[in-house]
């Protein structure tokens, strides 16, 4: 006699919808888009088939379409022209430089949006790095003096929660203090913690123009062979008053995702990379994978995992099959 048949709490539609234990909805997402200068303008990553540079007007209109749909936070990347790079990356902290207007500007329009910003070097650097170059290494000190600038020039377009992505040490505590010291209290970190040096971030580098021109990111970047690390860097951005830890990729990096969720009573963030987008779109177009139902699987293993929130280039797209 067979008593227990798990079978049967998948027999109809609405016993699976019940006993359903994890679910997405456009709350959980954000949206990261990518500015360029101009007007007008659109132009397509070739590695991100369905993604677009956009000049500020039509971000506008972008992040309009996905009010309507639900998704309601962005996270906003400049790719700056070659021409305006330099070794200290001077335009990040200039607030006539076009992507700190267009903050301004979305804010404007969308006061009810909640907009987040990158803080790293990268976009704006010469050196293509995330930090200060000096002798052909990253110096962690003398950068966190360029990010608190361009933290507080962010801050003071009015943006909700400010994203540092560069791995340095001790920038969470830097930022902190500096925006409190400007009162700036209530603008919130969500800090890349467990951000690994991947291989799965090439597309957003293609979509940037923003690539290493020497070397790599295994200097400040997390070695992906390491776990135990991730609860140090978690342990010092708790302290330093992070408001939400984020692991980054994602699909290869669900285990830290579940770890951090375990040990630390802050929302996890979870970023479903350039890569991991890549990778299903591509298998899509060519016919080999079912690219909704795949995107849904996806989004769910991030949230299984324990992630409360997920940065992807799946938002709107979500947002639009699950209406
Ligand atoms: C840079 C930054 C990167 C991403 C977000 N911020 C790339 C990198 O560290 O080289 C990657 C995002 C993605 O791949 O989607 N500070």
């Amino acid at each position: 006699m067979m008593r227990r048949r798990p079978r049967r709490n998948r027999k109809s539609q609405v016993i699976r919808d019940m006993v359903e234990e994890t679910h997405v909805t456009a709350n959980d997402l954000i949206f990261p888009i990518f500015l360029i200068d101009g007007k007008n303008k659109k132009t397509e990553v070739a590695s991100m088939p369905g993604i677009f540079r956009l000049s500020s007007d039509l971000v506008l209109k972008e992040v309009e379409a996905c009010m309507n749909l639900g998704v309601r936070t962005f996270d906003i990347f400049p790719a700056v022209e070659d021409q305006y790079k330099d070794q200290t990356a001077t335009k990040s902290y200039d607030p006539n430089f076009f992507y700190l207007k267009a903050l301004k500007e979305i804010k404007k329009q969308f006061p009810e949006a909640c907009i987040m910003t990158d803080v790293a070097m990268d976009p704006y650097s010469s050196d293509g790095h995330d930090g200060f170059v000096k002798d052909g290494r990253i110096l962690n000190d003398e950068t966190l003096e360029i990010l608190g600038k361009m933290a507080l020039a962010q801050a003071e377009t009015g943006i909700d929660i400010i994203g540092p992505s560069d791995m340095m040490a001790g920038r969470v505590g830097y930022i902190r203090n500096l925006l409190d010291k400007n009162g700036f209290t209530e603008v919130s970190i969500m800090s890349y913690t467990a951000k690994y040096a991947s291989g799965f971030y090439n597309p957003f580098r293609d979509a940037l123009d923003s690539a290493p021109k020497f070397g790599d990111k295994k200097t400040y970047q997390m070695n992906p062979a390491n776990r135990r690390e991730a609860l140090i860097e978690a342990e010092l951005d708790t302290q330093e008053g992070a408001d939400f830890l984020m692991v980054k990729p994602a699909l290869a990096y669900l285990d830290i995702i579940s770890l951090l969720r375990e040990q630390s009573s802050l929302p996890i963030a979870a970023y479903n990379v350039s890569g991991e987008y890549s990778m299903i779109k591509a298998a899509a177009l060519k016919g080999w994978l079912d690219g909704e139902r795949v995107m849904r699987e996806t989004l769910l293993s991030i949230k299984r995992a324990g992630a409360d929130v997920i940065l992807t280039y799946f938002a709107k797209e979500f947002a639009q099959a699950t209406r």
